[in-house]
């Protein structure tokens, strides 16, 4: 019988670990934005469409017609609702989830630890900075999220409030995202939003499920931990 070292089989763990997580970009070091900004959690309130996603070329999949409804909870919190598809023949998919203000004394713009209910319990809360809006027509979301403590797992988003940016705020949005995202693996894909491929969503009306905001840390113990017993079973 072929045997495999102890350490392909941790790899191995390690790999499905990252790899069970949100998608995105693996990067050394988060970006850091100048902006300043007083965020108005009100006027931010109501519903967005994803227009745009920093591109992960390890995805084999793309969430599509992404819509989220944020609903201004108790002391800055958000409720999202969000819908999204997986290919045209899909269904919306739904999931509900929770932005809890991040309290930083320096923190220039407004920062988030967002969870949704089909997190798994195991990944830690998802960093969300809202990096620029103008409320009324778009947004640019960032996110970055250690995920062991070397690496970052970062994403980003541009928000709309209708499902396709207004010609003049395209050109400000893209001088925005040129500007920051200069990064050689920082490519943009479209979020598809086309009315013959997305299904009616009724994001809007869903009710919230009680269990989202409740923050899990173990991230790194549990994968530790899978580790140390792959290697034990071995
Ligand atoms: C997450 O919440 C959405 C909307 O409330 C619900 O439709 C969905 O079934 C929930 N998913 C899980 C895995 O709990
Ligand atoms: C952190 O995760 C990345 C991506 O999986 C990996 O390449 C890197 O070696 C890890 N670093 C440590 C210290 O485990």
């Amino acid at each position: 019988m072929k045997t495999f070292p102890c350490w392909m089989i941790a790899m191995a763990y390690l790999w499905c670990a990252v790899d069970g997580s949100q998608g995105g970009l693996l990067t050394l070091s988060c970006m850091t934005f100048e902006e300043d900004y007083n965020f108005k959690e009100d006027k931010f309130d109501g519903t967005w469409y994803e227009v745009r996603r920093l591109s992960d070329p390890s995805a084999t999949q793309h969430e599509d017609c992404v819509v989220m409804n944020y609903k201004l909870g108790e002391q800055g919190s958000f409720e999202i609702r969000e819908s999204y598809q997986v290919g045209d023949e899909s269904e919306p998919i739904y999931r509900s989830g929770r932005a809890e203000p991040k309290v930083f004394q320096d923190a220039r713009i407004p920062k988030f630890f967002e969870r949704f209910n089909t997190t798994d319990p195991a990944d830690p809360d998802i960093s969300i900075d809202i990096v620029a809006t103008d409320y009324s027509s778009y947004a640019v979301v960032y996110s970055c999220t250690s995920i062991n403590s070397t690496h970052h797992l970062e994403s980003a988003w541009v928000l709309s409030r209708q499902p396709a940016l207004a010609k003049n705020v395209v050109e400000l949005v893209n001088l925005f995202l040129e500007s920051r995202f200069t990064r050689p693996d920082h490519k943009w894909r479209a979020t598809i939003h086309t009315a013959d491929y997305c299904k009616p969503t009724s994001v809007e009306e869903l009710p919230m499920y009680a269990g989202a905001g409740t923050r899990t840390v173990l991230s790194m113990p549990a994968v530790l931990l899978g580790v140390l017993l792959a290697v034990l079973l071995y």
